[in-house]
């Protein structure tokens, strides 16, 4: 693990830096950006894949089912749900949650636009998978070749190991135990410093959030719990998923899992409980 080394107690003074430094500033800007360039055709590679993965799962084309509800309806469901039953999610809903976050809609010829905005159309973020109970999957780590609309196989382990695993990188709340499937969203950096050089450091950040509300919104069309976590352990999830933690990251979490009722109310006792 390749971390600075810093004074934690110093907090306040880094974070104040670190805003200070990615913030724009219109007497500067210009100056800064003279010396700068950015070489689109000589660009970071936009998607990684795993070709050493202990397996493939192609995904096909995602199939929304017959009766979405409305979009407005989605809107005034959406409520982060803990309450995961120990069901299965099916592959298709799987499919359908992946596709809203990171599913190509727009080719462009040397790029791809995606469901998700993204800063610079750039696609920083890669997913990765804890994946507990759906149906036709092995559970395991898995990662999401977007390109190839694959899911690659990087672990496969016991339900109860992956399940532990994943609880205890989410600060052992016990949803992410429960959930059908975890995701983790990472950044691989340079795909967004080429170009935007310390600002990147906000884009991967607004770019997970992008994608993490295009899950929630998914999830509640199929009648499925989900909730964001920003809490993690950093340390912890890059060992996982074998990344240095720098130079590619972990920006956000979420859970996702079937869920009894509509009752949000009571759901919430999990969190404050
Ligand atoms: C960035 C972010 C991080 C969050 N982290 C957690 C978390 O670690 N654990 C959790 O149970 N909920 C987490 N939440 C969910 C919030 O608690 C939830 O969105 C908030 O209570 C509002 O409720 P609602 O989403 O049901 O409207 C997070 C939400 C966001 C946007």
């Amino acid at each position: 693990m390749n971390e600075r080394n810093v004074d934690p107690a110093n907090w306040r003074e880094i974070c104040a830096d670190y805003h200070q430094v990615t913030s724009y500033d219109r007497a500067t800007l210009e100056e800064i950006w003279e010396e700068r360039s950015y070489d689109r055709d000589n660009r970071p590679e936009t998607y990684l894949s795993y070709p050493d993965a202990l397996a493939r799962v192609p995904l096909g084309q995602p199939e929304p089912p017959p009766a979405a509800p409305d979009l407005w309806a989605v809107l005034r469901n959406r409520r982060s749900k803990r309450d995961y039953l120990d069901q299965p999610l099916s592959l298709a809903e799987l499919n359908l949650l992946l596709w809203a976050t990171q599913g190509i809609t727009g080719d462009l010829g040397d790029y791809q636009l995606r469901t998700a905005p993204s800063s610079g159309a750039l696609y920083p973020i890669e997913t990765f998978l804890f994946v507990q109970r759906v149906e036709g999957l092995e559970p395991g780590l898995y990662h999401l070749d977007v390109k190839a609309w694959e899911l690659e196989a990087l672990r496969h382990e016991p339900l109860e190991q992956i399940s532990t695993t994943a609880c205890e990188v989410a600060l052992d709340q016990e949803h992410a135990r429960r959930a059908g499937v975890n995701f983790l969203w990472t950044a691989v950096m340079e795909r967004c410093r080429r170009k935007y050089y310390e600002r990147a450091w906000r884009y991967v950040w607004w770019d997970s959030g992008h994608i993490a509300e295009n899950l929630h919104l998914a999830a509640t069309a199929l009648g499925l719990g989900s909730v964001s976590m920003g809490a993690w352990y950093d340390r912890q999830a890059h060992e996982v998923l074998g990344i240095d933690g720098v130079e590619h990251f972990t920006t956000l979490m979420a859970s996702v899992g079937k869920i009894g009722g509509e009752d949000w109310r009571a759901d919430r006792r999990i969190e404050e409980g």
